[in-house]
């Protein structure tokens, strides 16, 4: 038996867990090299302004916006006041009991339960914005049922889970046509949003364009699908 294949089966049969610290490196280098390879035309220095941006992009016509992870309803309802539109819709996916498992963000771990709204929908006069409740593996499906999606479509993940932002990714895959806005609101917290995009484009073979990032280490980030 040659070296590597004895190192392999130490490794196999040591029971170790996997080192979440060389995951979130490798998560860290490879997110380097992408950014490297895909720098973006225009850098923010908020979300609110990445928004905005995002939104003049819509040469003041209605639009969707699907949220992924809403929580106290602060992103949404920001989104909603950016246009004026009748025809504008807004829709929030969320359990409002919080994230459905641990978020280990490289650094910092945050719990299940984390971002618990108790339960309760955001309060909002605008009734444009719409809210479905539970886990999107369990609402999605149906909410896509009956979905017809307009001409301008904007798709926002804030989720935090690289198992949740995949599977909205891949559920939405079908509506998500050129020309819609993909935006993630961590893109750097390794190895979360990132490995779900790279996961997603790469096995949907999907081409994207960098719109703009915005924030320390480009937290936030909006790209235009093709
Ligand atoms: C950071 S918070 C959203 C913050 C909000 N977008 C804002 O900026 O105001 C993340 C949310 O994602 C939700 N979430 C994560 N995974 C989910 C899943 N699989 N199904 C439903 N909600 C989920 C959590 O409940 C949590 O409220």
């Amino acid at each position: 038996m040659n070296l590597l294949r004895m190192i392999k089966r130490v490794i196999l049969k040591s029971g170790f867990p996997p080192s979440k610290r060389v995951d979130f490196c490798n998560a860290l280098l490879s997110l380097g090299q992408w950014l490297k390879a895909n720098p973006a035309p225009i850098h923010l220095e908020s979300r609110e302004k990445l928004y905005e941006y995002v939104a003049g992009k819509m040469n003041g016509e209605p639009f969707d916006y699907i949220e992924a992870g809403v929580f106290r309803g602060d992103s949404i309802r920001y989104w909603a006041q950016l246009s004026s539109c009748p025809g504008s819709r807004f829709f929030g996916f969320d359990t409002f009991t919080g994230l459905p498992e641990a978020w280990h963000a490289g650094l910092t771990t945050f719990k299940i339960g984390h971002f618990d709204a108790g339960g309760a929908l955001p309060l909002t006069q605008d009734e444009r914005v719409r809210f479905i409740k539970g886990r999107f593996q369990d609402t999605v499906p149906d909410f896509l049922r009956t979905y017809c999606r307009p001409k301008n479509l904007i798709i926002h993940c804030d989720a935090d889970l690289y198992t949740s932002t995949l599977y909205f990714l891949a559920s939405f895959h079908n509506v998500m046509t050129a020309g819609t806005y993909l935006l993630f609101d961590n893109f750097s917290v390794a190895p979360h949003d990132f490995r779900a995009f790279s996961d997603y484009t790469q096995s949907f073979c999907r081409a994207y364009d960098v719109v703009a990032t915005a924030e320390v280490d480009f937290e936030k980030i909006a790209f235009l699908l093709k």
